[in-house]
C-alpha cells in the first residue's frame, strides 16, 4: 500500500501523545502554509511525478555501500520509467541514493560526512532533530544507526520532494519526517529531543547565536548537539564575514575560527564543547555529476590556488563539534 504524500499526521499524533499540543498545532499550520497551492510553481509537476512512481510489492530501504537504497521487484519498463521520473527532481545534491537499479550519484558524497559524524553520537533509541536536513539523507542513516525518531527541518521544497520519493517506499510506521520549515519553527519547540543536528546551516544564518539558542531550546537537559559548519584558521577573536559572495554562495554571513565557535557555544549555554573533526572540503566530496549538472566546488575555487575561493577567501574548511545542553 503506497503511502500518501506529505503525511506528517503520525508526527503530530506523537507530539500530542507527549502533551506537546501547542507545537503540534503550530507545525501543522506552518507546514500546510509552506506547501499550499501557489507557494512554489514547481509543486504541481513534482506532485504529478510522485503520483507516477511505480508500485512495488516488496520494497525494502537499506544502506548499501554508503547509499540509501530501495530494493524490490520492478519490471524493466517500470525501472526505465522510474529513471526519467527521478530526473525531474534535478538537482540531486545530497546522497548517494539508489532507487532499485538507478544509482543517483549526487553532487555531495554525503556518505563521507556521515563517516565523520557517525562516531560523534550514539543514535540508538534517540529522538533526533536535524535542522537544515536537505533531502533527509542523514536521517535515513540515523534511523539505520538506531534512532527512534528523526524529524528534519528544511525550507527548500525540492528537498522535501526528494525525501517524499524515498518515503514512498518506506513502511507506514517509519519514524522519519521532514517538515518544509526553517529553524524558526523551533522557537516554540518543547525541550524534547535527545540529539540536535545542525550541519551546513550556521554560516547561512545572519544570527548564528540565535540558531544555536534554538537548538539548545529543542534539546532535553543533557541532550547532545552535533554541529558542523565552515570555519577559518585563527584565534578566539577571528571571524570571516565575506564582503560579498563566498565560494559563489550569496547567503554566507559568519565563518568563525574553531575557538570562537566554541566561545559561541559556551555563551549560548552548551557544556563540554569538543572538536571532533576538521576537514578541508575536496572535489572527491563535492563535484558536478549527471544528477547535479550545475557548477560545483572546482568552479568555486581559484583555478591557480585551490587554497582560496574564487573571491580570494580561504577555501571551505569544515569543523564538526559536539556539545551538551
Ligand atoms: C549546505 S546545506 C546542508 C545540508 C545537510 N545538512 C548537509 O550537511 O549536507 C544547507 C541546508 O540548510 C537549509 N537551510 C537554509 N537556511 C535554513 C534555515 N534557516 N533553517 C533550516 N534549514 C535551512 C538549506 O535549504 C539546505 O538544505
Amino acid at each position: 500500500m503506497p503511502r500518501s504524500l506529505f503525511d506528517t499526521q503520525p508526527l503530530y499524533d506523537l507530539l500530542e501523545q507527549q502533551q506537546h499540543h501547542h507545537w503540534a498545532t503550530q507545525l501543522r499550520q506552518l507546514t500546510q502554509a509552506a506547501i499550499a497551492p501557489g507557494r512554489d510553481g514547481h509543486l504541481p509537476l513534482w506532485t504529478d511525478t510522485w503520483l507516477q512512481l511505480p508500485d512495488c510489492p516488496d520494497p525494502v530501504i537499506r544502506i548499501d555501500d554508503g547509499a540509501v537504497a530501495v530494493d524490490g521487484t520492478l519490471s524493466a519498463d517500470q525501472e526505465s520509467r522510474l529513471h526519467s521520473l527521478l530526473k525531474v527532481l534535478h538537482p540531486w545534491r545530497k546522497g548517494p541514493f539508489r532507487f532499485f537499479n538507478t544509482e543517483i550519484d549526487t553532487e555531495w558524497r554525503s556518505c563521507l560526512k556521515w563517516d565523520r559524524l557517525a562516531p560523534a553520537a550514539d543514535f540508538r533509541g534517540r529522538k533526533v532533530v536535524d535542522v537544515g536536513c536537505g533531502n533527509g539523507y542523514y536521517g535515513w542513516r540515523m534511523l539505520d544507526a538506531g534512532a527512534s525518531l528523526v524529524v528534519g527541518f528544511d525550507p527548500f521544497l525540492l528537498y522535501l520532494m526528494q525525501f517524499e520519493f524515498l518515503r514512498r517506499y518506506a513502511p507506514e510506521n517509519t519514524p522519519h519526517f521532514l517538515l518544509p520549515l526553517s529553524d524558526q519553527a523551533l522557537q516554540t519547540a518543547p525541550a524534547c529531543f535527545d540529539v540536535a543536528v545542525s550541519m551546513g546551516v550556521l554560516y547561512h544564518r545572519s544570527s548564528p547565536i540565535e540558531h544555536l539558542q534554538l537548538l539548545w531550546n529543542a534539546l532535553k537537559p543533557a541532550g547532545q548537539l552535533v554541529l558542523e559548519t565552515l570555519v577559518v584558521e585563527g584565534g578566539p577573536d577571528t571571524v570571516l564575514v565575506p564582503p560579498g559572495r563566498y565560494a559563489k554562495m550569496r547567503n554566507v554571513w559568519f565563518i568563525p575560527s574553531v575557538e570562537l565557535l566554541i566561545r559561541w557555544l559556551l555563551r549560548t549555554g552548551f557544556r563540554n564543547p569538543r572538536l571532533l573533526d576538521l576537514s578541508v572540503t575536496t572535489t572527491a566530496e563535492q563535484r558536478s555529476t549527471p544528477w547535479m549538472t550545475f557548477e560545483s566546488l572546482p568552479d568555486f575555487l581559484d583555478p591557480h590556488d585551490p587554497s582560496r575561493t574564487i573571491e580570494g577567501c580561504p577555501a571551505p574548511r569544515r569543523a564538526l563539534l559536539t556539545a551538551t545542553r
